[in-house]
């Protein structure tokens, strides 16, 4: 994670991620789903200043950006102590036997409820960037162990870009990537929650090996990796939110070979060779005929630090 300091502020970025392979291999007695899921990070970014305190204090404050969407379906999102960022330091803190405060400042870009992981980043990034600002030099390993407590996801953002992912989610493998692909993350108008779409999902009576899509992405083999890509959550999303099927129809037309959903919806994505392919992927989604509006779309780079 890029981050910086001046005095007392540390600022981070915090990206967001698209799942290009996810397979659910069973449910466990905790509740949770067994997965191996490859995830890159995407170009897509928020953005967290922390400061430190001179009291104990812990305060959140966030700066929305238009592009960030109002999910109707769902609560906007909160800055009281159940946000994933407070959770973070109070659990570093915890850890760490530190008595220290911060004010952190949440410039927010990543959608939400979009399958991007925006909250899971917006942990990690607390986590690295809290470690740096109180000086308490944790090891990477320690602070993802730590991230691991707080969401499935979190874990990942400390290997980017690019890491197998099995268990919950959690337990990460970084894969050595040296390519970077033309993306177009197009967002449907309604957000779903992770465990909505885990709830409604009927357990594969077959599963579907990665593998091979990891050693193509480690060799830059584009078309060998769509034609790989997977996304066991995405039927049962599309069932339960017809935007997101509308959306997935019309970037099949256009991306035949590179279009996913990331992660349990409901962002979509098409995966391209060159800048010219996203360009027409977005003109074919501008001009067409929607039943509810155009969805917002960014282009971007997948596989970035
Ligand atoms: O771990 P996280 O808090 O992000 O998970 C959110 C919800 O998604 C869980 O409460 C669970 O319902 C579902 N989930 C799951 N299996 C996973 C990850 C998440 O069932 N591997």
């Amino acid at each position: 994670m890029l981050s910086d300091r001046s005095n007392d502020i540390v600022t981070i970025r915090a990206p967001a991620k698209v799942n290009l392979f996810l397979e659910v291999l069973g449910q466990r007695l905790d509740g949770y789903h067994d997965l191996a899921t490859l995830m890159v990070t995407v170009g897509l970014y928020d953005t967290l200043e922390l400061k430190e305190e001179c009291t104990r204090d812990l305060n959140l404050s966030i700066v929305s950006y238009p592009q960030t969407g109002a999910r109707s379906d769902l609560q906007a999102l909160s800055d009281g102590p159940d946000n994933l960022i407070l959770r973070a330091a109070e659990l570093l803190r915890k850890q760490s036997r530190c008595a220290s405060g911060a004010s952190i400042r949440l410039h927010k870009r990543i959608p939400l409820a979009a399958g991007l992981a925006g909250g899971s980043s917006n942990a990690a990034a607390t986590l690295s960037g809290l470690n740096r600002l109180w000086r308490l030099g944790l090891a990477e390993a320690e602070l993802s162990a730590l991230g691991a407590e707080l969401g499935s996801d979190v874990p990942f953002f400390f290997y980017p870009p690019a890491a197998w992912c099995t268990g919950r989610g959690e337990i990460v493998e970084p894969i050595q990537v040296d390519h970077s692909f033309w993306i177009v993350l197009v967002f449907p108008p309604v957000g779903l929650s992770t465990a909505r779409v885990f709830r409604a999902l009927q357990l594969p009576e077959g599963t579907i090996d990665g593998k091979a899509l990891c050693q193509a992405l480690t060799k830059g083999d584009l078309d060998a990796i769509r034609s790989g890509m997977h996304n066991r959550l995405q039927a049962t999303a599309c069932s339960l939110c017809p935007e997101l099927e509308e959306v997935l129809e019309k970037l099949t037309i256009v991306a035949p070979n590179g279009t996913l959903m990331s992660g349990s919806g409901t962002t979509c994505f098409a995966l391209c060779g060159d800048r010219e392919e996203a360009d027409r992927v977005i003109e074919h989604l501008t001009m067409a005929d929607w039943n509810s509006g155009p969805p917002r779309t960014v282009l971007t780079r997948a596989c970035v630090s």
